[in-house]
């Protein structure tokens, strides 16, 4: 064959491979050890130098035309298959504007979120601590000795040890160690919301054995039970979205704090229906006080030169009195209808300007 009959061939052949794999072969067929254009080449070494050097370019130009079609096809080859690659591995982020988006944001969720915001504009960061937490946070350091009575109004879940030894880790039974671990790992002044899961034994309608809190804590210099108030009724007013909310602030008592003060809000009744706002009459909403000396002073702090108040509530609960729902446990149940209906869009960020809830 001649050259020009073998490169004519070998050139169509090239621009109709399909594979990589096919122009591999192609490749080894003309360029390899005993490739049809290696053998021209091998063919030199036979003939007298006068005619190697007639004959030579003819070659090599053959072999330079062969090797630079196979390079240009195999880049070709190579972009088509990325761009099928990255075609068949595209994922469309948009969301489908014609059709309703199917899931949901869980109340619980949406409350959490309201709350962050809330807070955040107060100027109060997020903390957040461990569910399973050593018994010194959970309860020591929060002013709970072992064997003090309040331990036992906790229903605290225990986790057994592995090693079996070291100290008795628990579920937390409330998001308070937060508060220990905040002031331990960082410098007053502190403004924080710890908004979590926490654990008790327990389980009927208004108990289940996983629900959520949320702690708030201030710690600064001269802050006083004014402040407390302040802020809760703040919160509270943003919260449920009206300027008629009235609390009512009861002594009681928490280990942790000293005072202690149970809050209350007011609500009416409304065809038949408790409302938040006005005074008919009181619910129960959250538990505060002011921190206990002992605590901060547990946490390495200087009782006489730090103070502060903390706060702590059920986001269930504070879900429930917003949005109307009655039963604590189809919080739990993953019902989708339960969820079509109380659940919200993903798109419902909760802004202050916007309506928290709206
Ligand atoms: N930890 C308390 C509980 O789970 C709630 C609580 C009361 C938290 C008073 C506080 C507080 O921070 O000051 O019942």
């Amino acid at each position: 064959m001649t050259t020009d009959a073998l490169r004519a061939d070998l050139l169509a052949a090239i621009d109709s491979a399909t594979t990589l794999e096919a122009l591999e072969a192609l490749r080894v067929t003309a360029l390899g050890k005993s490739g049809s254009v290696t053998l021209f080449m091998k063919s030199l070494g036979g003939m007298d130098a006068e005619a190697r050097l007639l004959i030579a370019p003819v070659f090599q130009a053959l072999r330079e035309a062969v090797a630079t079609a196979i390079e240009a096809k195999k880049t070709a080859l190579e972009a088509a298959a990325l761009a099928a690659r990255l075609a068949s591995e595209q994922i469309d982020l948009s969301l489908p504007a014609a059709q309703s988006p199917r899931g949901s944001v869980h109340p619980i969720s949406q409350v959490m979120d309201e709350l962050s915001e809330i807070f955040a504009d107060l100027g109060f960061a997020v903390a957040e601590g461990p569910e399973i937490e050593d018994d010194w946070h959970n309860f020591t350091a929060l002013n709970i000795p072992p064997e003090h009575p309040a331990r036992a109004m906790h229903d605290t879940f225990y986790v057994r040890r592995e090693d079996g030894e070291g100290e008795r880790m628990v579920l937390r039974t409330h998001t308070s160690p937060v508060q220990i671990r905040t002031m331990m790992g960082q410098k007053p002044p502190i403004r924080i919301i710890a908004p979590g899961r926490v654990y008790r034994s327990d389980s009927d309608a208004t108990h289940t054995p996983m629900f959520h809190q949320i702690e708030g804590m201030v710690i600064d210099r001269g802050i006083h039970l004014g402040h407390l108030k302040w802020t809760l009724e703040t919160f509270l007013k943003a919260f449920f979205e009206r300027d008629d909310i009235q609390l009512r602030l009861r002594p009681s008592y928490f280990p942790f704090t000293e005072p202690s003060v149970e809050v209350d809000v007011g609500y009416s009744i409304v065809n038949g229906s408790r409302v938040i706002g006005g005074a008919d009459g009181w619910m129960e909403v959250l538990g505060s006080g002011m921190v206990h000396p002992r605590v901060i002073a547990n946490c390495g702090l200087d009782p006489a030169e730090w103070q502060g108040f903390a706060f702590g509530t059920g986001v269930d609960r504070l879900a429930m009195l917003k949005y109307g729902m009655d039963d604590l446990r189809a919080f739990f149940d993953a019902d989708f209808r339960w969820q079509r209906h109380y659940g919200f869009s993903a798109l419902d960020v909760p802004t202050l300007s916007g309506g928290v809830g709206a």
